[in-house]
């Protein structure tokens, strides 16, 4: 059933998550994908530990329907508070986009000072502090929440007076402590990169968790001989719990092309 042919399942909070499947379609051009975004529930950002964890296990049976062969959690809220537990309650293989972006990081700095900015939920988990840690007990992490910079990405404002002066209000903390890597801990901050870097100087290291994640997606389909080799033609299909049409219209913002079709999905049944 969960051989090559089959599709590699990705879910996110809402929309964001695309930015994971553009790097999924870049790298691993031949494997299809199912992507359930919750855009009726979106934001988990702001939400508790008890309520992320009751979304996540319930997308992800979602995703079992289509007989996925791995599951990725592009959501950098839900893999800080939910992996451990959906590990414990699938075999299926399941990743997070913490310790990939974790990784690349400690590899990136050169003064074992790093920071990490992501929504309210992800900075209080201290999820990424954890797995850099876990890897390197030298490194200091700095780290900030950095909530308005999700509306202002979906309303479009990535560049301009409005993005870069919040974005300054958020990251001067953080270029105070002299990070010379910061990590992108959010799915929708990569597309503020230009401002970010702007803000902090071309010297400091900007981590994007989603293409270090596809790596890492990669080895666990070499890892269990599910890879797929041949030359065929992908499917993707986009389902999400609130109204497609607006999803459809800023998809290309995240994912770098217009999706026609989107479906309605339903959690219970
Ligand atoms: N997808 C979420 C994340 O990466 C951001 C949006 C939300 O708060 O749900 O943390």
């Amino acid at each position: 059933m969960n051989g090559a042919r089959q599709p590699i399942g990705v879910f996110d909070s809402g929309i964001g998550g695309l930015t994971v499947v553009k790097a999924l379609i870049e790298e691993l051009p031949v494997e299809s994908i199912v992507y359930f975004g919750d855009t009726a529930r979106v934001p988990y950002g702001t939400k508790s530990k008890h309520t992320i964890v009751k979304f996540s296990l319930e997308n992800v049976e979602f995703l079992l329907r289509f007989g996925v062969k791995c599951i990725v959690i592009a959501c950098n809220t839900s893999s800080s508070w939910a992996l451990p537990t959906l590990r414990k309650y699938f075999k299926v293989p399941i990743i997070g986009v913490i310790r990939p972006g974790a990784l690349a990081a400690v590899r990136e700095t050169r003064n074992k000072r790093i920071g990490v900015i992501g929504t309210n939920a992800t900075i209080q988990s201290r999820a990424y502090e954890t797995a850099i840690q876990r890897i390197d007990p030298a490194v200091k992490v700095f780290s900030g929440s950095c909530p308005l910079f999700v509306p202002l990405v979906e309303e479009g404002w990535l560049n301009g007076s409005i993005s870069r002066q919040v974005a300054q209000r958020y990251l001067e903390p953080l270029k105070r402590q002299r990070i010379d890597t910061l990590i992108l801990g959010c799915t929708h901050y990569p597309l503020l990169a230009e401002t970010i870097q702007s803000v902090l100087g071309k010297d400091t290291v900007l981590i994007d968790s989603a293409k270090q994640t596809v790596a890492e997606v990669r080895g666990v389909l070499m890892g269990a001989d599910t890879l797929r080799d041949q030359r065929v033609r992908p499917r993707y299909r986009f389902f999400v719990t609130d109204e497609p049409a607006h999803f459809s219209r800023i998809s290309h913002r995240f994912l770098g092309r217009v999706i026609g079709s989107v479906e309605r999905a339903s959690l219970h049944g």
